[in-house]
């Protein structure tokens, strides 16, 4: 039976589902691993995690779909990318094969979890993984515990697809150098500030430049970009420093092969911003979600697609990503694994 809740006026935000998994790292192996019902952990006060932030994790999505069943988006990826994470941060890998059964065996658990076909919402799932044993010198923890939570959400954004404004931030995305392109929880940490300055000042995300010479656009603190210029095309930025986005890499295959568009992946300069037609944010949490205006100080770049709705090239890719998602529209091969 799915649960009672209001699936449509859900926003972005954790409510604890019945089951998780676990599974602990300790002389040099993995053990089995389980499903869990504690959403509480308990730790030593010096765990690495809690010392030197040694913690990474994944975001994806389980979708119902029209049909009836319950299935998410290229796990495989999340777990190729998670495995990256860890070995930048001197973590164990997690093997790729068992992050996908984890989540699978998560989301199976917890499928009255899982919110309706077209209510709007979806089962975002959290793997995560963290240093657990007492660590006081600077140095990896030897023991680790890799999770698996899910939590029903709606959109990240309030007011759902309508643009939203953000900012071009005075703070860089000040992750280490060449860390830029992993989900480790140091990453957000220095985000933070930038972030509830920019909620503080009236908007709805940050526009992070590139630290060195301020003048490339990078990312938000939880989405890549997408642009669409006045003839249609779409230009992301390619950066080593902003995440590899899974919806990113998925738009620009589903923008060439699906919509026939031209696709250009290159450095994009702030410059260039206020000649492209389209702007959007695109993410797990985001999916696409369209920009209307973004401020540098006394400099308004108002968006021509405007702030009523999502530009008309933006709604097309939207509409058929989702599609792909909720199996509505022929996915190409490989890219939805069915769990239930
Ligand atoms: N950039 C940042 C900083 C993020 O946190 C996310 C979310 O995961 C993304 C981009 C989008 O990545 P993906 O499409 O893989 O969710
Ligand atoms: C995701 O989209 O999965 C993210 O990690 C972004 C985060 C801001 C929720």
């Amino acid at each position: 039976m799915k649960k009672d809740l209001d699936w449509s006026s859900l926003g972005f935000g954790y409510i604890a589902t019945d089951y998780r998994y676990s599974s602990k790292f300790k002389d040099g192996a993995w053990d089995e691993g389980q499903l869990i019902t504690d959403s509480m952990i308990t730790l030593s006060e010096c765990a690495g995690v809690f010392q030197y932030a040694q913690t990474i994790f994944e975001g994806l999505k389980a979708y119902s779909t029209k049909d009836g069943h319950i299935v998410c988006f290229r796990p495989d990826l999340n777990a190729a990318r998670m495995a990256d994470s860890a070995k930048r941060l001197e973590m164990p890998v997690f093997p790729e094969d068992r992050f996908i059964d984890a989540v699978c065996q998560v989301v199976k658990a917890n499928q009255d979890w899982v919110p309706p076909y077209g209510s709007g919402a979806t089962l975002y799932i959290r793997p995560y993984m963290m240093g657990t044993n007492p660590v006081i010198g600077v140095k990896p923890a030897n023991e680790y515990e890799f999770r698996v939570f899910a939590t029903p959400v709606g959109p990240y954004f309030k007011g759902g697809a309508k643009p939203i404004v953000i900012k071009v931030s005075d703070f860089d995305r000040a992750a280490p150098h060449g860390t830029g392109h992993i989900k480790a929880g140091l990453n957000y940490a220095m985000s933070l500030h930038a972030i509830v300055t920019a909620h503080e000042e009236g908007f709805a995300e940050n526009m992070y430049l590139d630290p060195e010479s301020r003048t490339k656009v990078e990312e938000t603190g939880g989405a890549n970009f997408i642009f669409i210029t006045k003839d249609g095309t779409l230009v992301t930025p390619k950066s080593d420093s902003i995440l590899p986005s899974i919806t990113r890499r998925s738009i620009m295959y589903v923008a060439e092969h699906y919509l026939g568009m031209k696709v250009e992946h290159r450095p994009v300069y702030f410059d260039e911003v206020k000649d492209f037609a389209e702007c959007g944010l695109c993410g797990t949490a985001a999916v696409i979600s369209p920009v209307g205006r973004i401020v540098n100080h006394d400099t308004v770049i108002d968006i021509p697609a405007g702030m009523e709705e999502m530009g008309p090239v933006t709604k097309k890719l939207y509409d058929t990503l989702t599609g792909i998602q909720m199996g509505s529209i022929e996915a190409p091969e490989g890219w939805i694994k069915k769990i239930c």
